[in-house]
Parts: structure tokens; C-alpha cells; sequence
């Protein structure tokens, strides 16, 4: 056998290929060399005893400290709370979803005490208005939805209906009452300017109250000879700018005059 023939061979078979295929296989010859003993030192003890998987990892899950009881325990000691919860809109939403993880307190209620969501903050974590959550979920824009009070001074946790939606004219027209609140006009009832139908605070836009519609309606406290009543101002209606319904002048809810 001609050694150095048979290296000329090899050399010219492997000059045959280009560049990048020479380099490719060196770097895969490189792998494979370098994997065989590493692969032994990856794969965890106990691979492939029992199948393709860990054997060890079935004893390790079980070990673990349970962290949550499941729903069904509460009703042993919380029943009044559990029979309220299954009928109302949260019966889906589990007991602790909202006061985390309860299986200490099951076992020894007095020394593990849970979490109790009481801040606005919360609730919003599910309810906050965010366009991708499904239609029809019932959304809420925290900031302009009776901000700066706890959600469950008017909703109940356990049984989240909706209030019946408020009735006071507060509630609908906020801005015009907060300015109303300041102005000379704060002791002058809305109805007293406007007579307004029950209709109205269901159904606003179809039943209208009523508006003031002439100067003696406002004459009828401010006119020199209106009912004497402590430390109203008057004006003369004759000569008080009479072209003019008051209210071009002085906003109702506002009525400044100085
Ligand atoms: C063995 C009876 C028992 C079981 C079961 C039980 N609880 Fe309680 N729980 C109590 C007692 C007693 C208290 C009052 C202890 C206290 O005031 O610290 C309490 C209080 C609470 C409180 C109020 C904590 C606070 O700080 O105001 C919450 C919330 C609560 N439990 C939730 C749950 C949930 C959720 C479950 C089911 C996973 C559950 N409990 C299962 C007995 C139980
Ligand atoms: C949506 C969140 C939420 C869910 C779901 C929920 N809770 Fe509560 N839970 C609260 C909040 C908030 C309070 C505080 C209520 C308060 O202070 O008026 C509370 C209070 C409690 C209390 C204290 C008693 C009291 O009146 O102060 C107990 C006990 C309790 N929950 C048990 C349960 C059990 C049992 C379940 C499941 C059936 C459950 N909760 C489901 C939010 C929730
Ligand atoms: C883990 C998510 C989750 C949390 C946290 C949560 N909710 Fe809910 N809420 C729901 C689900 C789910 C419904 C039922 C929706 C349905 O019926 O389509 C619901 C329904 C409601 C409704 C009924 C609306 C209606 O008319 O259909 C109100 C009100 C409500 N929640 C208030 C609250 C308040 C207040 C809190 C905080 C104490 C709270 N939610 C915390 C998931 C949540
Ligand atoms: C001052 C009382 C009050 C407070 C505080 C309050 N709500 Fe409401 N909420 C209402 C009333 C009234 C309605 C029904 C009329 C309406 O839609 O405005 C309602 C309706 C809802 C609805 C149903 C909306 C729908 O489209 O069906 C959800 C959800 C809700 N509230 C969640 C919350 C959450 C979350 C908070 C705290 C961040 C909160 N509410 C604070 C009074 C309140
Ligand atoms: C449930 C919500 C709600 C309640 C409660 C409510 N309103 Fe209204 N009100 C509306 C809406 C909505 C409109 C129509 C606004 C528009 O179309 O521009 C309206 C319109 C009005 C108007 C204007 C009518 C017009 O023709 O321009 C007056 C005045 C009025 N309300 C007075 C009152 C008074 C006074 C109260 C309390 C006694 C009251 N409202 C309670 C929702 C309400
Ligand atoms: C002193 C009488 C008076 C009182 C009190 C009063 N209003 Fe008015 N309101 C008027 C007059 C006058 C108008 C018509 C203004 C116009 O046409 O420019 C009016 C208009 C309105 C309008 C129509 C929209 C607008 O801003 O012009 C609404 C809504 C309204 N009032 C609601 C209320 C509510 C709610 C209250 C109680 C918080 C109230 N008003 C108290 C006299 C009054
Ligand atoms: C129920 C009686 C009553 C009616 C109706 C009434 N006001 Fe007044 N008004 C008052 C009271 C009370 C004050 C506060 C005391 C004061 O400064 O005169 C006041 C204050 C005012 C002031 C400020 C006076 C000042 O001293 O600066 C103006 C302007 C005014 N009202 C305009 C009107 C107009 C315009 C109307 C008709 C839309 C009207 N009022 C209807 C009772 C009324
Ligand atoms: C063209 C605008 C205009 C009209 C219309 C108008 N006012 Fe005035 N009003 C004023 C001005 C400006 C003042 C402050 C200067 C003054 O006292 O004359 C005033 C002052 C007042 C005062 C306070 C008087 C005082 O002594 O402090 C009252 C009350 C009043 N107006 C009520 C009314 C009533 C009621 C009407 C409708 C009958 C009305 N105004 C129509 C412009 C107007």
C-alpha cells in the first residue's frame, strides 16, 4: 500500500468541493464530537426508565405543598357567602381568585388569615374597559366611573349586581350640579326650575323636563315686589335690561353678578 498515494487521493477528492462545504463539515464533525459526551450530561438521571420523560418528576410534583383547597371546602365554614356566590354573576370567578391561595387557612383559619381585595385598585384588573376583552363583558372606565370610592361600597363582591342606576339629577347631569353646588343658587332645587316627569330619569331623552321660558319665572324670587323672603337681591324688571330673557346673561346654574 502507497501511503502518501492514498493521502494524494484523499486530498484531491476533498479539494473537489467548495469552500463553504469544507468548512461546514468541519464544524459538524466538530459537534458531533464535542455532543456525545456532553448529550450524557444534559439528559436528567432517569430519562427513558418509564418512557419519554422524567420518572422522578411524578414524586417531585407530589411533594410539593399544596397551595390552594379548591372551592368546594369554603361551604363547610363560609356557607352564607358560598349559597350568594353560586346564584350571582361571580360564580365563575373562583373563591381565591380574589383571596389567593387558602389551603393554610383551611387547615388553621385563626392563624392564616387571607388576602381581602377591599381596594379600587382591584377589581379593574378584570373590569377596566380594554377594547380586545370579549363583547359584552361587563367593562367600566375606572377614572370617570364613580371614581374615588371602593367598588364594594356600591357593588357586592359575592353577588356583583348593578344598583339600580341612580335617580338624583346628580348622578346623570354631575357637571351641572358640582357647578351648582358653588354658585348663589345652591339652596335653589333643580325642580324648581325644572319640573321633571319620573320618566325622565328612565328614559331621559324621550321625557324632557322642563325649562324656564320668561323672565317672571326668575321674577318670581328677584322682582322688587316677589314674596319677601331673607336677603335675596332684586332687581326692577322694568328697567333691568327688559330686552333680554335673564339667562343671556346670567348662566342659571352660575348666576354671578359681580
Ligand atoms: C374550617 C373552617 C373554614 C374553612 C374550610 C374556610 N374558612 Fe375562611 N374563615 C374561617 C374562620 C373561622 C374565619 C375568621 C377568622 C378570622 O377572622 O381571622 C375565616 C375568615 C375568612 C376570610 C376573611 C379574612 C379576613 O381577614 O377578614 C376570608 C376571605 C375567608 N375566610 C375565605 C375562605 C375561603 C376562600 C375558603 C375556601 C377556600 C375558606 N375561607 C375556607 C374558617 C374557614
Ligand atoms: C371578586 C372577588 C371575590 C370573590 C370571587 C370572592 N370574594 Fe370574598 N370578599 C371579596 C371582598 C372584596 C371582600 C371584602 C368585603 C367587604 O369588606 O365588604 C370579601 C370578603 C369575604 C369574607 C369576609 C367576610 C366579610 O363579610 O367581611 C369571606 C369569609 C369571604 N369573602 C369568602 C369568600 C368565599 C367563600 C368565596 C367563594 C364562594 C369568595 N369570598 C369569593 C372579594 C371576593
Ligand atoms: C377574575 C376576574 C374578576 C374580578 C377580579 C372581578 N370580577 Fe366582576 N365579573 C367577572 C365575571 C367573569 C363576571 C360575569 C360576566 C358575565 O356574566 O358575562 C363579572 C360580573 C360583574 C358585575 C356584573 C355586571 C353585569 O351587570 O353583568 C359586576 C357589577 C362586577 N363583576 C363587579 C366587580 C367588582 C366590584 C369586583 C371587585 C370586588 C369584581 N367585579 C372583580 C370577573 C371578575
Ligand atoms: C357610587 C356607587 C358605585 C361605585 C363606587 C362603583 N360602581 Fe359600578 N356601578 C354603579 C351603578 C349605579 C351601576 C349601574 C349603572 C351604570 O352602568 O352606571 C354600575 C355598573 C357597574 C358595572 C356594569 C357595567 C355594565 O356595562 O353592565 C360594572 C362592571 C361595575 N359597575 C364595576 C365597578 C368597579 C370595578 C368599581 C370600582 C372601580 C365600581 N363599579 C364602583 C355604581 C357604582
Ligand atoms: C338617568 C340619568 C338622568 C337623570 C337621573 C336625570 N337626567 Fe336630566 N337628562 C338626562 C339626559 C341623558 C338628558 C338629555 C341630554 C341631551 O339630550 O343633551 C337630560 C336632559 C335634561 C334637561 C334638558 C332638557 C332639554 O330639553 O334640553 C334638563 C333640564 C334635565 N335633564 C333636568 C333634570 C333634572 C332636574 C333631574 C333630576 C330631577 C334630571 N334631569 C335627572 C339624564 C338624566
Ligand atoms: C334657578 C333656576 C334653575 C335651577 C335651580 C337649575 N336650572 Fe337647569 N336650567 C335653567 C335654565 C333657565 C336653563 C336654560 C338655559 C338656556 O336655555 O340657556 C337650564 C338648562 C338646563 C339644562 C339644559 C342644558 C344646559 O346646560 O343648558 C339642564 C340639563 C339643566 N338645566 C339641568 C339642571 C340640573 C340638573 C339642575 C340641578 C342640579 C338645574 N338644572 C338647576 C334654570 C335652572
Ligand atoms: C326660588 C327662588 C329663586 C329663583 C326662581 C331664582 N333665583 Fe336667583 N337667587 C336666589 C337666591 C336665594 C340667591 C342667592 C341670594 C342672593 O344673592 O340674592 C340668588 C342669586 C341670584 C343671582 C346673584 C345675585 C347677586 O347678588 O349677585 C343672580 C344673578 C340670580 N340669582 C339670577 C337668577 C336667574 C337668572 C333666575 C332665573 C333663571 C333666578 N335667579 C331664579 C333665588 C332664586
Ligand atoms: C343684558 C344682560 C342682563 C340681563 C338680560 C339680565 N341681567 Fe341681571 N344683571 C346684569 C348685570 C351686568 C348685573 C350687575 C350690574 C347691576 O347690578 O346692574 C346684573 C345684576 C343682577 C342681579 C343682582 C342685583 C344686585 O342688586 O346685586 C340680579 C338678582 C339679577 N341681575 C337678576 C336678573 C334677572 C332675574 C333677570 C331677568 C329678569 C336679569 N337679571 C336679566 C345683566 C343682565
Amino acid at each position: 500500500m502507497n501511503f502518501p498515494d492514498e493521502i494524494k487521493r484523499i486530498r484531491a477528492f476533498w479539494n473537489r468541493f467548495p469552500e463553504q462545504v469544507k468548512r461546514l463539515s468541519i464544524a459538524l464533525v466538530i459537534f458531533i464530537v464535542v455532543l456525545i459526551p456532553v448529550r450524557n450530561m444534559l439528559v436528567p438521571p432517569g430519562f427513558g426508565d418509564l418512557g419519554h420523560y422524567r420518572a422522578a418528576s411524578l414524586q417531585e410534583n407530589s411533594a410539593q405543598n399544596i397551595h390552594y383547597a379548591g372551592r368546594t371546602v369554603c361551604i363547610d365554614c363560609h356557607d352564607d357567602i358560598v349559597s350568594v356566590n353560586k346564584k350571582g354573576y361571580h360564580r365563575d370567578v373562583a373563591c381565591e381568585t380574589c383571596h389567593g391561595p387558602s389551603a393554610a387557612h383551611v387547615d388553621d383559619p385563626d392563624g392564616n388569615s387571607l388576602r381581602v381585595p377591599r381596594d379600587r385598585g382591584y377589581c379593574p384588573l378584570c373590569h377596566e374597559y380594554i377594547s380586545s376583552r370579549p363583547t359584552g363583558f361587563p367593562q367600566i372606565v375606572s377614572a370617570s366611573h364613580n371614581p374615588l370610592e371602593p367598588c364594594i361600597t356600591c357593588h357586592n363582591p359575592h353577588d356583583p349586581v348593578p344598583p339600580e342606576t341612580p335617580k338624583e339629577c346628580r348622578a346623570c347631569h354631575a357637571e351641572i350640579a358640582r357647578t351648582k353646588s358653588v354658585s348663589y343658587h345652591v339652596h335653589v332645587e333643580c325642580v324648581r326650575c325644572h319640573d321633571t316627569p319620573e320618566e325622565h330619569k328612565l328614559d331621559p331623552r324621550a321625557v324632557r323636563p322642563s325649562k324656564p321660558m320668561t323672565r317672571e319665572f326668575c321674577g318670581g324670587c328677584h322682582s322688587e315686589d316677589a314674596p319677601a323672603t331673607n336677603g335675596i337681591s332684586r332687581i326692577d324688571m322694568e328697567t333691568h335690561e327688559p330686552r333680554y330673557v335673564c339667562w343671556q346673561c346670567h348662566y342659571p346654574h352660575l348666576p354671578e353678578a359681580r
